[in-house]
């Protein structure tokens, strides 16, 4: 008899977990077919009454009969929580998709890009150079012998020397071999991009155009207009018969063309080793066109940059004989025409990493 009790209770969780619609209703049925006060259960507390050959049989019957239900309700479970209901979720089909969000490039890779454009329109080749440079490139070959004061314009990092890193522990090897020369070339992070001259002037002969964009480094406390780390874009024009009117007109195209309306160029005079004569040069202000206003502080012009024409000691330092060439050269900072294009007031923004500043682009 106690066998036919098992298999009836088994019919009846069979037939209730089938209709069962949620996990709370599962979890009822565990507790009414096999919980502690279940028929179930107390079947087998019956047990102790009965001979040993039937306690024996009931006693098989009874476990997999447990585990056939128990089996049961976790599938049942399993089946109802992954489920989808239509009916329960509702789904609205007219809701606006969410917005995919899709990288793009940072605001000065697309003013890069812009100004590489424009100058390659005008014939101008696109030149590179390394930012970890020696101090001939970066220094000496533009007219700044080591003493110059000219060097203390622009604060550099200076790299460790050769011979420091072989005296690290790893190296101690070499350190016997080292110590009694001093053969380093002293090495640095570029302070501008004017290193690209030399070396495009050393494998190149005249005539060529050519500009070099680049990242810079210096060694100077950040606020909202000067970063230790930011970019410039050099200028290189050479041949045999240019001039400041060949500057004045290729700077105004360019500015004209970058900031799509008619710029104005003013040059003041000024000073760098590598080029003389040499000056500051200014645009007429971008957002008066010159009438003056609060972004030019009433000036009518905005600060741009150093150039000049190059010095002939920097033709003599690439290899070219003196006298025999003219160029003009000029630099200036990246940043500076992206903060004046996209009106941004602090340099740092750049590099902050900040979404909320770079999705604006
Ligand atoms: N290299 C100069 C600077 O970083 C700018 C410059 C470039 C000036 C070329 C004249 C000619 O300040």
């Amino acid at each position: 008899m106690l066998k036919e009790k098992i298999v009836k209770i088994k019919q009846e969780a069979l037939g209730a977990v089938e209709k069962a619609k949620n996990v709370e209703e599962i979890l009822q049925l565990e507790i009414q077919f096999l919980g502690r006060k279940s028929d179930f259960v107390g079947i087998l507390r019956q047990l102790k009454d009965v001979s040993a050959e039937e306690k024996r049989e009931v006693g098989q019957l009874a476990n997999s009969v447990k585990v056939e239900i128990q089996t049961l309700l976790e599938e049942k479970k399993k089946s109802l929580t992954s489920t989808f209901d239509a009916q329960a979720e509702k789904i609205d089909v007219t809701i606006p998709a969410l917005k995919m969000r899709q990288g793009h490039l940072h605001p000065l890779t697309k003013i890069q890009n812009e100004i590489e454009d424009i100058f390659t329109s005008m014939g101008f080749e696109i030149a590179d150079g390394p930012e970890v440079e020696d101090e001939f490139h970066n220094f000496d070959a533009l007219n700044m012998p080591k003493d110059h004061p000219a060097r203390d314009m622009q604060d550099t990092f200076w790299l460790k020397p050769q011979s420091d890193i072989a005296k690290t522990p790893t190296n101690a090897a070499n350190k016997q071999h080292d110590t009694n020369k001093n053969t380093d070339a002293r090495i640095l992070l570029r302070t501008h991009t004017s290193n690209v001259q030399i070396r495009y002037m050393e494998k190149h002969q005249p005539p060529f155009r050519i500009i070099a964009p680049g990242r810079i480094y210096r060694n100077e406390a950040g606020d909202s207009t000067h970063e230790h780390t930011f970019h410039q874009f050099e200028a290189l024009v050479v041949g045999d018969e240019i001039n400041v009117g060949n500057f004045k007109f290729i700077a105004q195209e360019f500015f004209s063309k970058f900031f799509k309306k008619e710029i104005q160029i003013r040059i003041r005079p000024s000073f760098f080793p590598f080029t003389e004569p040499s000056f500051e040069f200014d645009i007429s202000c971008t957002v008066c066109d010159g009438k003056g206003c609060s972004a030019c502080k009433q000036a009518g012009w905005l600060e741009i940059g150093g150039a000049g024409m190059v010095n002939q000691n920097v033709f003599v330092a690439a290899g070219y004989p003196s006298g025999k060439y003219q160029g003009f050269a000029w630099g200036f900072g990246m940043e500076r025409l992206a903060m004046m294009k996209y009106k941004i007031d602090d340099i740092r923004h750049f590099h902050s990493g900040d979404l909320r500043f770079i999705k604006q682009f």
